[in-house]
């Protein structure tokens, strides 16, 4: 009988559960069995392993996190033995690795030593190349607009300039989903340079139209030539920035880590319970060493050297979103 062994891996995020859930309940139905590693690559190297069930994944499908844990365990070329040592011991056909680009990476890595992979792309930044969309990030950008939504009614209120800024890592994905979907009224992300002076005439614009507050969303990642970013970061270096050059009150909101929790919205856990099926049919075909991804409508299986690549924002969106200014 084929065995899956499951783990998630890299920061979580909401969906991770659904994931999770699905592959059991799929592999259960195609005559598979399930384990579960703790902890991310760590269960894997120090025998925290457990047999999953259909009752052990019972309930879990609204739930943020991850009932297996995870954590950013890097995967060395020394490790690969104990791996490989504890693929065979387990008697695991497939490790079926739920987790974000970095995770991609280490995924991509084991393939090329023959230990059978195969990945679930679950990440709020969007930023795993081969897919359109990970799980997670649909409940991050509504995190994003509901926080950009309620952000709207005080800024008004004291006619300030609010910054908020999002995570995404080296990305925009999260900024520019959440900024337009909240419906921000300029966006900065890292993959698209903005001088200083566009911003602050922007904001003078909407004044003299009378509108006498504005929400500024920065990604995390952005580096621009005239933002000086220290230890807190780049929100609250655009926030003073902006409030020394338009002389308008101006707040800072880091929305941190809450855009990772929560329960995932319904997108997100159809995505997961899909993914998984898919996950789960490829093992069963003998497809592994791949990531199941879902481009263009389609739920497809993608090679995981392309899936290790960051996927840039896309600055076609960008540029549309910029008509809402
Ligand atoms: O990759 C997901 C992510 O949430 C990024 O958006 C962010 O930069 C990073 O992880 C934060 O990591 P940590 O939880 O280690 O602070």
């Amino acid at each position: 009988m084929k065995r899956i062994a499951v783990l998630t891996a890299g920061a979580d995020a909401p969906g991770a559960n659904a994931a999770i859930r699905s592959i059991v309940r799929a592999a259960y139905d195609m005559d598979m069995e399930v384990l579960g590693v703790r902890r991310g690559f760590s269960g894997l190297l120090n025998d925290d392993v457990v047999i999953l069930t259909s009752k052990s994944v019972s309930g879990i499908l609204p739930k943020g996190g991850t009932i297996l844990g995870t954590s950013r365990t890097q995967v060395d070329e020394a490790q690969v033995q104990t791996i490989r040592e504890a693929m065979d011991r387990y008697r695991i056909t497939a490790l079926a690795v739920i987790g974000d680009r970095e995770t991609m990476e280490i995924c991509d890595f084991l393939s090329k030593r023959d230990i059978p992979v195969i990945a679930l792309p679950l990440t709020i930044d969007n930023d795993i190349n081969g897919t359109d969309v990970t799980i997670g990030f649909d409940t991050a950008v509504t995190t994003v607009a509901d926080a950009l939504d309620k952000l709207h009614t005080t800024a008004e209120a004291h006619h300030r300039v609010m910054v908020v800024e999002t995570m995404g890592g080296s990305t925009g994905w999260l900024a520019l989903y959440g900024g337009i979907t909240g419906g921000a009224d300029f966006i900065l992300i890292p993959e698209v340079h903005v001088e200083k002076e566009r911003i602050v005439d922007h904001i003078f614009k909407r004044r003299e139209a009378g509108k006498d507050f504005s929400i500024v969303v920065v990604a995390e990642g952005c580096v621009m030539s005239w933002l000086p970013v220290g230890e807190t970061g780049v929100g609250h270096a655009l926030a003073k920035v902006i409030q020394d050059a338009t002389g308008m009150e101006t707040r800072i909101t880091v929305l941190g880590h809450q855009q990772r929790g929560g329960n995932p919205t319904v997108q997100d856990r159809l995505l997961a319970t899909r993914m998984g099926i898919e996950l789960v049919t490829a093992v069963k075909q003998g497809n592994v060493n791949k990531m199941v991804a879902y481009t263009q409508g389609q739920y497809q299986l993608v090679n995981l050297d392309l899936a290790s690549q960051v996927k840039p924002t896309d600055t076609n969106l960008y540029q549309l979103a910029e008509i809402f200014y």
